[in-house]
């Protein structure tokens, strides 16, 4: 028998030019919670960027050093996630989440995702001769483990700053407050 969970954190997870670290920030300045951003921390552990993971290590050694650092958080509290786009895109990596933390997904459509992040060019991924196709094919491979999350919300029809609210809502649901 699976004991109750214990919701102390918010998870964000979803694909990349989604809002997570944006959203994540608001959220956390809110309630209060420690702001963690997976990417940094893995950068900052490897002391080396993302992208010179990928290119020195393989994608494999990174989503090792994701697992490992979701694995370390378990027994945190107060902490607001903003994961890295593969990371939600894992089921183990949901259920660990899931153990303490509300896990909500930010969603957005591949046309609105590569507008966002067409300006940017740290993601190793979209390194491609058409990374809108990249994106589609990524999303599409990843919607139903990203649908695991207790929460979807769309950023496509409201502001940021409204989806930090829902997303305080929805913990509010599940942790509602003491005072
Ligand atoms: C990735 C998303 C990135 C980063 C890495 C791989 C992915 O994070 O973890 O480049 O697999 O979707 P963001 O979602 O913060 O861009």
């Amino acid at each position: 028998m699976s004991s109750p969970r214990q919701i102390n954190n918010i998870a964000l997870i979803g694909f990349m030019g989604t809002g997570k670290s944006t959203v994540g920030h608001l959220v956390a300045e809110h309630l209060n919670f420690e702001f963690l951003d997976t990417d940094e921390a893995i950068e900052s552990r490897a002391r080396k960027s993302i992208a010179a993971i990928f290119a020195e290590d393989g994608e494999p050694a990174f989503r090792r050093l994701e697992a490992e650092l979701i694995a370390e958080l378990s027994s945190r509290q107060r902490l607001v996630l903003s994961t890295g786009g593969g990371l939600g895109a894992n089921a183990d990596n949901i259920a660990s989440l899931k153990q303490h933390s509300l896990v909500v997904c930010l969603w957005a459509s591949p046309d609105t995702i590569w507008e966002r992040v067409r300006g940017q060019n740290h993601r190793p991924l979209l390194r491609e001769a058409d990374p809108l196709a990249k994106i589609r094919q990524l999303l599409a491979v990843r919607e139903p483990v990203y649908k695991q999350a207790d929460v979807l919300l769309s950023t496509e029809v409201r502001s940021l700053k409204e989806v930090a609210q829902q997303v305080l809502h929805h913990y509010h649901d599940v942790r509602p407050r003491t005072r």
